[in-house]
């Protein structure tokens, strides 16, 4: 139970990535904030099953895209629970458009929800933690496109490639204030994300084929990274990525 009496937010936190962090989260003992905009029914489900581990949470509706609501987010987390320890910028969405058809609502849509939420995520956070003091920890979910480019993908990965320096920044500017900022990097996870790849045999193959462990990830091996990353043994790791891709990014068999 090493994160015992820690109180944490995960956005996007009732599907895939985000809710295997919400999971090992509150098994590792933190209180969580179960941010969503989708599929309340998943929510409550979430909510029991960290009941029965004996574990508080709370699941708050709340669009990322908005600062309103991130502040939403903020502020359940302290009048449930009194603090705010991890912030877990999960949320994300991809269009798989390229830059010649991307429209401006599908790049404004992907541009508020990855990147404008995980700014204003840190933000928010940090503003909380240094007023409550004791350092904390923000933990940016970015993707091997935060430096990988993913033709077919263009906002996606500028919006990932913006994580990557909003990590590297605000972990330098937030040092001094013991809140480290990292980012998890995974490659390919088994979430409803990939539904498209994962339904069709000769995608997954290809991809499955790219990877070194021949293999997508499982959303828990993504979890676990955060986790850790949360955690007591993470006291030296910020303003940089820590890619979870099965050595993806390494890898000469192109996608
Ligand atoms: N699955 C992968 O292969 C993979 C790889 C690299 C990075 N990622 C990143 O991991 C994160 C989680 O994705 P996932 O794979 O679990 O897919 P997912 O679709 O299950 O999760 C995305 C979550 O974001 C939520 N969301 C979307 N718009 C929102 C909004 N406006 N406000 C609040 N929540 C909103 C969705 O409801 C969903 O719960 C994303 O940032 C994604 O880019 C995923």
């Amino acid at each position: 139970m090493s994160l015992k009496n820690k109180v944490a937010i995960v956005t996007g936190g009732n599907s895939g990535i985000g809710q295997a962090i919400v999971l090992e989260l509150a098994r590792q003992g933190a209180r969580t904030v179960i941010d969503y905009v989708a599929n309340p029914d998943a929510t409550v489900a979430l909510e029991q099953e960290i009941c029965k581990l004996g574990n508080q949470c709370i699941g708050v509706d709340a669009d990322v895209s908005q600062v309103a609501d991130l502040q939403k987010l903020v502020d359940a987390a302290v009048s449930k629970f009194g603090r705010l320890d991890i912030m877990v910028n999960n949320a994300g969405i991809e269009t798989r458009t390229s830059v010649l058809d991307t429209t401006e609502d599908q790049y404004d849509s992907v541009m508020r929800i990855n990147l404008k939420s995980a700014f204003f995520g840190t933000q928010l956070a940090a503003q909380q933690m240094i007023k409550q003091g004791g350092g904390g920890r923000i933990i940016n979910i970015t993707s091997v496109h935060e430096d990988w480019p993913m033709p077919g993908n263009t906002a996606y990965c500028l919006s990932k490639g913006g994580m990557r320096m909003l990590t590297r920044t605000a972990g330098v500017e937030l040092g001094p204030h013991d809140i480290l900022v990292v980012g998890v990097g995974p490659g390919a996870v088994e979430t409803p994300i990939n539904d498209s790849t994962m339904d069709d045999p000769s995608k997954l193959k290809k991809l499955d084929s790219a990877i070194p462990l021949g293999r997508m990830a499982r959303p828990e091996e993504i979890a676990n990274v955060a986790a850790f990353l949360a955690g007591d043994a993470a006291t030296y790791l910020t303003a940089t990525t820590i890619f979870a891709d099965g050595g993806l990014m390494q890898s000469s068999v192109g996608l």
